[in-house]
């Protein structure tokens, strides 16, 4: 062999990729970190390690838009170790953090602190939302400069209380993000509908698990999209409804698609395999803001997935221990369960038994986040220059979810139990093992890095821009006036 000739540090063969429209049997090769080529064995270079994988599927690793990892603040549920080691074993190979820790991630000074955290402890790659809220009003700037992937705006109270903006609030924060192009995921559920009913319920006494849903009905979660579609509009921002769970928010979304706003939607697998149903056997378990809903909600959703209303699936990993999840009065309970572990393995087994396919995953939960956070396509595609971010999947292993041996430390889900017929057998994060043979790799503690500065959003299309608070309120306007 020559100096010359390319030494890969990798190279995959017997597998089969899964792209966004195809699949086919070939060869990866990675070096550096990134896919080098794709082709016949053959055709690879050579290379420092080898991996079979025949037999196996080879997909881009998942993007999970919505994780919380609660570090800093709650590490009897979770902490960026454990949350992102969670990440690797479900095939996800980078995730979006919200806010909502402890402190809460609203100025430059916290959001300092979480990026040293996550620096070290980091198993995967990651982004950090900042919240946008009153308190954030005046740190704009330096949140977008501290490095983050997008805001989090709370139209509703859920896990940390963190307090929601009034409308007009709301407006001021919006037309303050639109110039900067980057996208504003919402929690779009009205915080006073849900609290008159929360409370009107307690008073009567209600504490079973299904006064949640009473509390939260479809309305709650309709009414906030529509109004943070009609700011969007106003203002040009661009925004995303998180976990979408009912089949009455798809037309303001559909509609605010249509009338040209820059709107994206994720569900996540309870809003697909989870329903009021399952209440009764899984109590406080399944507790969850927004709910999981009425059983006919489930097939509408996923249609919308299907066509494309809903762009992305994530998970709203939402750790917590046992005993918090466990309490008798359900208001006493708290919201949200873990997912990012299971969210490929439940997928790949639904898109088989709804007969879907390996590739409209592939959409769902790789190319189209990288693509709506402006990351594609170095991440979410498997293409010549593409960081080497893969899950390596038997798709054809049945198994069953056991809380007890999952690596994120809230041992309590409602997956328990159910059985999956696929199973990510290695992650691969930028050319590292971050997960090998079902093994954690330990090394790769600390390689995850933020996604922040790869981040390229298209130019934003500011809209009103001379009736904003900042310009009807200027020095110059109001000396005219
Ligand atoms: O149920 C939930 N739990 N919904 C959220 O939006 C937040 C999450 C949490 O942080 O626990
Ligand atoms: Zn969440």
């Amino acid at each position: 062999m020559t100096t010359s000739e390319v030494i890969a540090d990798l190279v995959i063969h017997g597998g089969t990729i899964v792209s966004p429209d195809a699949e086919y049997q070939a060869s990866v090769a990675i070096k550096d970190g990134m896919i080098l080529a794709i082709g016949k064995r053959q055709a690879m270079p050579q290379a420092s390690d080898y991996l079979d994988a025949t037999g196996l599927h080879i997909l881009p690793g998942a993007i999970d838009v919505h994780v919380h990892f609660r570090d800093p603040g709650y590490p009897q549920k979770e902490d960026f170790a454990s949350g992102t080691a969670a990440a690797a074993f479900g095939g996800v190979t980078t995730v979006f953090d919200m806010p909502n820790t402890l402190p809460a991630i609203s100025d430059a000074k916290s959001l300092r602190e979480k990026h040293e955290i996550a620096s070290t402890k980091a198993h995967v790659d990651y982004g950090l939302y900042a919240v946008l809220g009153e308190e954030s009003l005046t740190n704009i700037g330096e949140l977008i400069d501290g490095g983050i992937i997008g805001f989090k705006c709370y139209m509703g109270n859920t896990f940390g209380r963190i307090p929601s903006p009034t409308t007009g609030a709301m407006l001021e924060l919006f037309e303050i993000v639109a110039p900067t192009g980057k996208r504003i995921s919402l929690h779009a559920e009205t915080n006073s509908i849900m609290e008159r009913r929360e409370a009107r319920l307690r008073r009567m006494g209600r504490t079973d698990p299904l006064a949640h849903l009473a509390a939260r009905p479809a309305v709650v979660a309709v009414e906030a999209v529509e109004r943070a579609a009609t700011l969007a509009e106003w203002t040009g921002a661009r925004i995303h409804i998180l976990h979408i769970s009912s089949t009455a928010e798809l037309r303001p979304l559909a509609d605010a698609k249509d009338r040209g706003v820059d709107i994206t939607g994720e569900t996540c697998p309870q809003y697909l395999l989870l329903s009021a149903d399952d209440y009764e056997a899984k109590r406080g378990v399944i507790r969850v803001n927004p709910p999981v809903r009425e059983a006919e909600n489930n097939d509408p959703i996923w249609q919308a997935l299907v066509d494309g209303t809903i762009d992305m699936i994530a998970t709203d990993h939402a750790p917590h221990s046992i005993e918090e999840k466990t309490r008798e009065d359900i208001w006493t309970v708290d919201c949200g369960f873990p997912g990012v572990e299971t969210q490929m393995p439940l997928m790949l087994t639904e898109i088989a038994r709804r007969g879907a396919s390996l590739s409209d995953y592939v959409r769902w939960s790789a190319e189209s986040p990288a693509k709506r956070w402006g990351l594609f396509p170095r991440k979410g595609a498997l293409m010549v220059g593409s960081d080497a971010d893969i899950a390596i999947v038997d798709t054809n292993l049945t198994w069953t979810i056991d809380d007890a041996l999952t690596q994120s430390t809230a041992r309590i889900s409602p997956w328990h139990g159910m059985e999956a017929t696929a199973l990510p057998i290695h992650t691969i994060v930028r050319g590292k093992f971050a997960m090998k043979d079902r093994k954690l790799q330990e090394d790769a503690r600390g390689w995850g890095r933020s996604v922040h500065d790869i981040q390229v959003m298209p130019p934003a299309e500011v809209r009103n821009s001379d009736q904003t608070m900042e310009a009807v309120t200027s020095a110059r306007r109001s000396a005219t006036t």
